[in-house]
């Protein structure tokens, strides 16, 4: 138990206290304190400082494969090196808990990383894909291609676009004239299957809905907190800076996902 002097802390934890369904939400600042920058933060945002368009997109990865694969496997990498904070484990041990009493905290996340999985946490949904699998960009096979552990000359290698190394995409194994890509959601792509029908299920039998670290902007995540909260739940937003849906949640708790999570665990 905590003394942690926050009113906006006692007043999630209440919230929370009966909470037997939760589903927590989750963007790129869940990872941000595990050392993998977000997208839109002023400074650190990828996409302050480079453009989706030449980066995150089925044409930008059919005119440049090499520049988009390997931008795509240096941040990859990158997500492989870190490690899942306080806030992540917390989810883990809460998870296993609340099943082990008969509830559910389903985790849906933006995030293409796997530090969820890692803190301990069964993710109910990646809406945008995960970026450790890979299929065939033309036929669309799935790839057994792996990601090796990267290097520490990789790692270290903070490239600009100018600097990235660049290497072609692995040839796919079974049409042979396509080249593998990850299995994530690049701009202007359907999401996967079943990923956004678990989401919307999930936040309709909702007790508690806990967004945590994302911009609120992308569609069509950006609407389960407003179907969870339509269906009935408490949306808690955690978040060091104010999004589209602060005004609306029932309880906003300015933070961080590593600083604020482990101070819910009741
Ligand atoms: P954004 O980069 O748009 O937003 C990150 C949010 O995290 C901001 O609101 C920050 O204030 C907040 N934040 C930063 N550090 C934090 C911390 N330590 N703890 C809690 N919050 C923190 O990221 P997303 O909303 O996830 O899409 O972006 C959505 C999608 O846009 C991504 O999934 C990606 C991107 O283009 C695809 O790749 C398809």
């Amino acid at each position: 138990m905590s003394n942690f002097p926050n009113v906006a802390i006692r007043e999630a934890r209440a919230m929370i206290q009966d909470a037997q369904r939760i589903v927590v939400l989750t963007g790129a600042g869940m990872s941000a304190e595990s050392g993998v920058p977000t997208f839109r933060d002023a400074q650190t945002g990828l996409w302050e400082k480079y453009s989706p368009e030449e980066l995150a997109t089925p044409e930008a990865m059919y005119n440049r494969p090499d520049l988009v694969w390997s931008w795509m496997l240096h941040q990859a990498r990158v997500m492989r090196s870190v490690e899942p904070h306080d806030g992540h484990r917390m989810l883990g041990s809460w998870q296993r808990e609340l099943v082990d009493g008969g509830g559910a905290l389903n985790i849906v996340t933006q995030n293409i990383d796997d530090l969820h999985e890692r803190g301990g946490s069964d993710v109910l949904a990646h809406l945008h894909g995960t970026t450790f699998t890979f299929r065939c960009f033309e036929c669309q096979a799935p790839s057994d291609y792996r990601l090796e552990d990267p290097t520490d000359e990789q790692l270290q290698a903070t490239p600009t676009l100018d600097q990235l190394k660049l290497e072609e995409p692995p040839a796919c194994g079974v049409c042979s004239h396509g080249f593998i890509r990850p299995n994530i959601v690049m701009f202007g792509e359907l999401l996967p299957q079943h990923a956004m029908d678990d989401a919307l299920e999930a936040v309709r039998e909702a007790d508690v809905a806990i967004v945590v670290g994302t911009s609120n902007i992308v569609q069509p995540a950006a609407t389960l907190p407003i179907a969870a909260s339509a269906a009935g739940a408490l949306v808690i937003e955690i978040n060091p800076h104010m999004t589209p849906l602060s005004q609306d949640a029932d309880l906003y708790i300015p933070g961080t996902a590593g600083t604020i999570l482990p101070e819910l665990y009741p």
